[in-house]
């Protein structure tokens, strides 16, 4: 596919130059497609030309959108940051669709520049959680964090005992990976690494909530001691840490309030 893809650029080059000396009709140019990423299998740093299929989106009338769109908010207000687990077990299967779930975001060029990481396993779970607590103590006791940081989450409560790390039956790492390498080993370039991460972590706590599941959204800052920890290439970096479970039956969390519509939005007119 990667010969066919050259042979056609060396000819489409050809023909662009031909026609700059001859004069040809510039419409049969014109006629082949633009080239994009396939995006779908190890050589997807190769170029094709665009494939494309038609879509569809399901019309809704006006009740029915507005009803799903009300129960969609209503779920995600309910959407909380958890830190206080049970120990039950989850099974893998839900952690797992969670993932595909999340792995339908969209990304720069559809690189898709993510890996979860899943352990369920009580070693590497401490392990995790002694890696952890020794930088949050750092953080919070060392005075690593600024007083405005430390100001800012007193009201959360957190400090640096993450003994959620150790109950929870499931800990995923997103990690962003900041350069592909296709099945020779070669270098591809990822796009708004950060931003497609962002959003496919967004996904991913959505899709947790919806199955029922709790998380936190986790940055024991720095992180570095993840890619050790788990084994991961040097072309990864850890993204966030999302501890999985249900929340314990004495779990709290705090009583904060979210912003107003009208303090996160704002509409522009002519
Ligand atoms: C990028 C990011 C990093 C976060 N890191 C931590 C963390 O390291 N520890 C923690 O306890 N909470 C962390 N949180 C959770 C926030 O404190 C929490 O989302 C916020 O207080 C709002 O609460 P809610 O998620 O219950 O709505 C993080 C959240 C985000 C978005």
């Amino acid at each position: 596919m990667a010969d066919f893809a050259l042979v056609a650029d060396v000819l489409w080059l050809a023909l662009v130059s031909i026609r700059s000396l001859s004069g040809l009709p510039s419409s049969l140019i014109r006629r082949r497609r633009p080239f994009q990423d396939t995006g779908c299998g190890p050589d997807y740093c190769r170029h094709m030309p665009a494939q494309m299929i038609p879509y569809t989106q399901e019309r809704l009338d006006p009740e029915e959108q507005w009803r799903r769109a009300t129960a969609f908010h209503e779920k995600m207000e309910r959407r909380r940051s958890v830190r206080f687990f049970s120990n039950d077990s989850v099974p893998r299967e839900l952690v797992e669709l969670a993932i595909q779930t999340a792995s339908t975001a969209p990304s720069g060029a559809h690189r898709q520049p993510w890996t979860f990481v899943v352990t369920g396993d009580p070693e590497v779970k401490r392990q995790i959680r002694v890696a952890a607590e020794e930088e949050e103590r750092v953080n919070y006791e060392g005075g690593r964090i600024p007083d405005h940081w430390r100001e800012a989450l007193e009201p959360l409560g957190t400090d640096s005992n993450k003994q959620y790390l150790e109950t929870v039956p499931w800990i995923v790492v997103l990690f962003e990976q900041r350069y592909g390498l296709d099945s020779d080993g070669e270098k591809v370039h990822h796009f708004y690494v950060k931003e497609s991460c962002g959003i496919a972590a967004g996904i991913f706590i959505a899709a947790l909530h919806h199955a029922g599941l709790a998380t936190l959204t986790h940055t024991p800052s720095p992180m570095k001691f993840l890619t050790r920890l788990l084994g991961r290439p040097g072309n990864e970096r850890p993204f966030c840490m999302f501890p999985i479970g249900y929340p314990s039956d004495d779990c709290v969390v705090p009583d904060l309030r979210r912003k107003d519509l009208d303090e996160v939005m704002v509409e522009v007119r002519a």
